[in-house]
């Protein structure tokens, strides 16, 4: 007992934090009623897939190999050499489809519900982005199994994004890193899919945390109309 005492003094002493006010603003928040229903908490979701996502794929990462000649077949010593290989795959699989799926419905319930009003402008607009990015995710990781469907993905993927007004050229280049799919291409798919854009997912999710936070979560208009027609029918004053 002592000796636990002394560890705690030690570690207050070593590092001086409220971890009692942490705690507090981490998970104390008084939560209005209508967040219990399953549809209101969905931005949880894709958060947590976000999250198998990226341990998942950091395994699969240590056998894949970004080179036209190797990738189709580096995936599919990855399912079925590699022990526990196919289970990776399959969650990181599974999770970027349920991340695709949720992002989109807690989109469809915030716009629904009427929470991207004001003061809400930033939530939605971070959210905007978070939408795009999974989409790029998605897109991304397809490519890099490099079978027929995803190297048609590729191509149609690209061939829209020099569609783009005014910067298309560059930006199918960019994609390309070239005229056509090669070599150069999936480097960069890959480059995009485990590092840039998970990075700036993490870091949209936090901004996008800390909007919230910053509000709280918006009344549940439609429920508050409810309760004042049954109020009024009531004849409620
Ligand atoms: C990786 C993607 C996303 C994550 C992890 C996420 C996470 C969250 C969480 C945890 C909440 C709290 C309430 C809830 O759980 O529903 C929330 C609220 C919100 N999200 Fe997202 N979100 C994402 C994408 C989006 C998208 C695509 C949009 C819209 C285009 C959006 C707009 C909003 C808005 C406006 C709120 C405030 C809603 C309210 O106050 O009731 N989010 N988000």
């Amino acid at each position: 007992m002592e000796d636990v005492k002394k560890t705690e003094a030690w570690i207050d002493e070593s590092l001086p934090v409220d971890w009692g006010k942490i705690k507090e603003e981490a998970v104390g928040e008084i939560l209005p009623h209508h967040m219990k229903l399953w549809w209101y908490c969905l931005g949880g979701v894709p958060a947590i897939m976000f999250l198998m996502l990226v341990i998942s794929g950091i395994m699969m990462a240590f056998y894949y190999v970004p080179y036209p000649s190797e990738a189709y077949e580096s995936v599919a010593r990855i399912t079925n050499d590699i022990p526990f290989g196919w289970w990776l795959r399959s969650i990181h699989r599974w999770c970027a489809e349920l991340m695709v799926v949720t992002v989109s419905l807690h989109a469809i319930r915030v716009f629904a519900t009427g929470a991207y009003r004001h003061p809400r402008e930033f939530c939605w607009i971070s959210g905007s982005v978070l939408l795009l990015l999974t989409l790029g995710a998605g897109f991304t990781g397809y490519s890099l199994c490099y079978t027929q469907t995803s190297y048609w993905a590729m191509t149609i993927g690209t061939g829209i994004a020099g569609k783009t007004p005014i910067i298309g050229d560059f930006l199918s280049r960019f994609m390309l890193g070239g005229d056509s799919i090669g070599e150069a291409t999936l480097n960069r798919f890959f480059i995009l899919h485990a590092a840039i854009i998970p990075s700036i997912i993490f870091l949209m999710i936090f901004v996008h945390i800390v909007l919230i936070r910053l509000h709280g979560v918006a009344e549940h208009i439609v429920g508050m109309q409810r309760e004042l027609i049954k109020g009024l029918s009531r004849g409620d004053e």
